[in-house]
């Protein structure tokens, strides 16, 4: 389907010629002042100069020639600004496209794109916690957000699978465990199909191990020497790291689960790692790697930079590839497999130098070609109610578990306090809600903002919330289910001004999802479905749906707000959750 803009533009254009001007004048936008019109054309200004009159006159011509089915004002202000807003017949021959269009018609400009998001990111043995959140999410939601405009989105989790915290577990269980046959040498059998430790121990046998290596430098060396042995390929060790991998990500999986973010892809570093040698040698005989005291670095510098940007470190002095190594060769690795448009990174804002560096070295190296997009979306912290990073009351790293079932014990009392849903009913009903609360909460926010974490707030059912968005939806539905068979019913002319206004809503939909898609903002979602959902509850006050006599009249309002819920719940699904029946 055409955009809304495009439409509008195309008409502007033909009058502007009818009046005997350049066609080109005629682009119009959307008001900025939305008291006075609905859009505007500026046009008749520019085109004052280049024909040497006044631009009223030019707007006035202008104006003058527009068909007034279109619009129901369209009016040349001082100096030259043209106002319009859209006729009825217009609104409901737009909205009567949407409603029959396969996705409300939207122009699926990523068809044939291929885009990888890396989100996710968690380090394997190390419990999920509150800073996975954000990536999950926004990553979560950015990634349909490029499927819904036709993208190939492959969302990658990434994996922290291959680093020293390996090597520090292996050495801390064999500090506890010698007997194992995992460190046996001279072992020659099948290894254990049964892991040797519980995801309760691995979880503390991390831990443990970081803080042994701080105090204790033989333990240190060990976990370095373990790890190179993991990387090397020495057995005993592949065997742990593969019970190490299958504990943790069996629970990872449940976490994520839970929170309805799926990856298309679980690789990880380890998976980049046969691809660092190779890409390293090229480096190196292009001359693109130069030696530096004792390291191999890729230079990044540019003479434009306003702060010092130091060289990507490839091999550092010791010989170890590190975190920028394992991404240029992940990139190695996704260019063979997917020779993706893009590729998209949401993690941390504290990353962004990290980016900037590998960015600079794919690119110089060619290992990414100037035609592949990179991007990396820094998120900000969540913050807690003294504004500094969110702990656990104790003052700890709260586990996104932990996290997760205190914002859902919190919503559960208040469903089962309000006697919102039948008892059978209680626990699927919050989940959905908490879910929405966590997500909306999140999501409404500016991703490279800093936010606090409001329980209260994010649950309440008015204001700016997941669940007041839910709440709309579910007295939509709870309307058409009253109604009966509303699936087919045409779209009509708006009969009040609520329901123009709803519709005027309806019609930005495209818009608001492509300036979303465009500045990587999933809030700009969330702000616009604040707005219809606005719309819509306005209407519905406004309006005796359910108790009009005159049958036509009321199945243009059922054909409204039904296509006002199927646009939120497609926008909530973007954002990653959905609604219940009742609530
Ligand atoms: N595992 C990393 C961390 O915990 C995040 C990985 C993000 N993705 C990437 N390709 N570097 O910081």
């Amino acid at each position: 389907m055409e955009k809304i803009l495009d439409i509008i533009s195309a008409k502007m254009q033909q009058a502007f010629a009818d009046a005997g001007y350049d066609a080109s004048y005629g682009r119009v936008t959307v008001s900025n002042r939305p008291d006075l019109c609905q859009y505007q054309c500026n046009g008749a200004l520019a085109a004052a100069k280049a024909y040497k009159c006044a631009p009223i006159q030019i707007a006035n011509a202008v104006a003058e020639k527009l068909d007034a089915a279109d619009f129901s004002m369209c009016e040349a202000v001082m100096p030259g600004f043209i106002n319009l807003n859209l006729s009825d017949a217009f609104l409901q021959s737009y909205l009567e496209g949407m409603r029959t269009a396969p996705d409300f018609g939207v122009e699926k400009i990523g068809a044939g794109k291929t885009v990888i998001v890396d989100y996710g990111g968690p380090n394997v043995a190390k419990p999920l916690h509150i800073g996975h959140l954000r990536s999950a999410i926004i990553g979560e939601s950015l990634k349909r957000l490029y499927k819904f405009f036709g993208y190939n989105a492959i969302g990658d989790i990434h994996l922290g699978d291959w680093g020293l915290q390996m090597g520090l577990i292996i050495a801390q269980l064999q500090e506890r465990q010698p007997e194992l046959c995992y460190f046996d040498e001279n072992y020659t059998g099948e290894y254990p199909a049964e892991p040797p430790f519980t995801i309760g121990e691995l979880e503390e046998i991390y831990p443990a191990a970081a803080a042994k290596k701080k105090e204790d430098e033989v333990f240190a060396e060990k976990a370095h020497t373990a790890t190179y042995e993991l990387q090397t390929g020495r057995p005993g060790y592949r065997a742990l790291w593969k019970h190490i991998m299958n504990v943790s990500l069996c629970d990872m999986r449940k976490i994520y689960d839970h929170l309805d973010v799926h990856f298309e892809s679980w690789l990880g570093e380890s998976d980049a790692d046969p691809y660092i040698p190779p890409m390293i040698e090229d480096l190196k005989a292009r001359g693109l790697a130069v030696q530096s005291e004792g390291a191999w670095v890729i230079p990044v510098a540019e003479e434009t930079d306003k702060k010092e940007v130091p060289p990507c470190i490839l091999v550092k002095s010791d010989g170890s590839a590190i975190y920028a190594t394992t991404d240029l060769a992940t990139m190695v690795q996704r260019m063979e497999d997917f020779n993706p448009d893009k590729m998209f990174y949401i993690t941390d804002k504290r990353q962004a130098l990290h980016f900037e560096q590998i960015f600079r070295a794919a690119k110089k190296s060619g290992i990414v070609p100037e035609s592949t997009e990179l991007e990396h979306l820094g998120f900000g912290t969540m913050n807690g109610a003294d504004g500094k990073p969110f702990k656990t009351r104790e003052g700890g790293v709260m586990r996104l578990e932990r996290l997760i079932g205190e914002m859902t014990d919190f919503v559960r009392a208040k469903v089962v306090e309000n006697q919102i849903v039948a008892e059978d009913e209680v626990e699927a009903t919050t989940q959905k809600i908490a879910m929405a609360a966590l997500k909306y909460g999140d999501l409404s926010n500016q991703p490279t903002k800093d936010y606090v974490f409001d329980m209260d707030r994010f649950a309440a059912f008015e204001g700016n919330t997941g669940p007041y968005i839910l709440y709309t939806i579910v007295r939509i539905k709870s309307i058409l289910a009253r109604y009966g068979a509303w699936e087919n019913l045409p779209i009509q002319s708006p009969a009040n001004e609520y329901a123009k206004d709803l519709m005027l809503s309806i019609t930005k939909l495209v818009p608001a999802l492509e300036t979303a898609l465009r500045s990587s903002a999933p809030n700009l979602i969330c702000a616009y479905i604040y707005e219809l959902a606005g719309a819509v509850n306005k209407f519905y006050h406004e309006t005796r749906i359910l108790t009009e006599e005159d049958k036509s009249l009321q199945a243009g309002y059922i054909s409204l707000i039904a296509l006002a819920k199927n646009v939120l719940e497609r926008c909530i699904d973007l954002l990653g959750f959905s609604a219940p029946e009742k609530m």
